[in-house]
């Protein structure tokens, strides 16, 4: 596959594709987060918030937290079904790799424990389970937070 375009969301419909994209994929069914609240948080502007595009198709939407206690976090990742397998989370990743270790050297994300594919799909990638945090996001399932470092934040 040709490597995606990857370029800042636009105002007007895109976010709407991507909640809507989100809405129709796990974890965020199995977590029970409707499309409302994630077009909510695809929106939030304190967010830098990207697209893949695989041609004139949207293929992946990857959303960043550069604020607050653990800075470098992946918030949302997620690729179209259509596109996935192809090679197209690694290009996402790679993305927000370049862009979080310009300025911070950590990458954080959490993945739910449920999602085994992501979890091998982040180990691959270098990242490793550094804490379980319990009823996170819901009760009765698990967030597992990883991280990958570049090396400690003071010299
Ligand atoms: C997790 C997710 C982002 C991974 O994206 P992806 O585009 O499928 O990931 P990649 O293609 O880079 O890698 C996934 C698989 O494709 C394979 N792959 C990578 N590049 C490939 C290529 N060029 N050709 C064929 N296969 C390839 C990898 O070996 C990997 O296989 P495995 O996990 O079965 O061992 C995607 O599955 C997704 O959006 N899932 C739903 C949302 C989600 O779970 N998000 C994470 C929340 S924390």
């Amino acid at each position: 596959m040709d490597a995606p375009v990857i370029r800042p969301l636009l105002a007007g419909g895109e976010a709407a594709a991507c909640a809507d994209m989100l809405a129709h994929s796990d974890p965020w069914r199995t977590l029970g987060l409707g499309r409302t609240a994630l077009l909510a948080q695809v929106e939030d502007p304190s967010r830098e918030r990207y697209v893949a595009l695989a041609g004139d198709a949207l293929a992946g939407f990857l959303m960043l937290n550069l604020q607050g206690a653990f800075v470098g976090y992946v918030q949302t990742i997620c690729v179209a079904p259509a596109f996935r397998n192809r090679g197209m989370g690694a290009a996402l990743i790679a993305f927000a790799e370049e862009r979080i270790f310009r300025e911070f050297p950590n990458v954080f994300l959490c993945v739910s424990a449920f999602n085994h594919g992501a979890r091998r799909f982040y180990a691959r990638l270098g990242y490793r389970e550094v804490g379980e945090l319990t009823d996170y996001l819901v009760a009765g399932q698990s967030e597992i937070l990883l991280r990958k470092t570049r090396g400690p934040k003071l010299p």
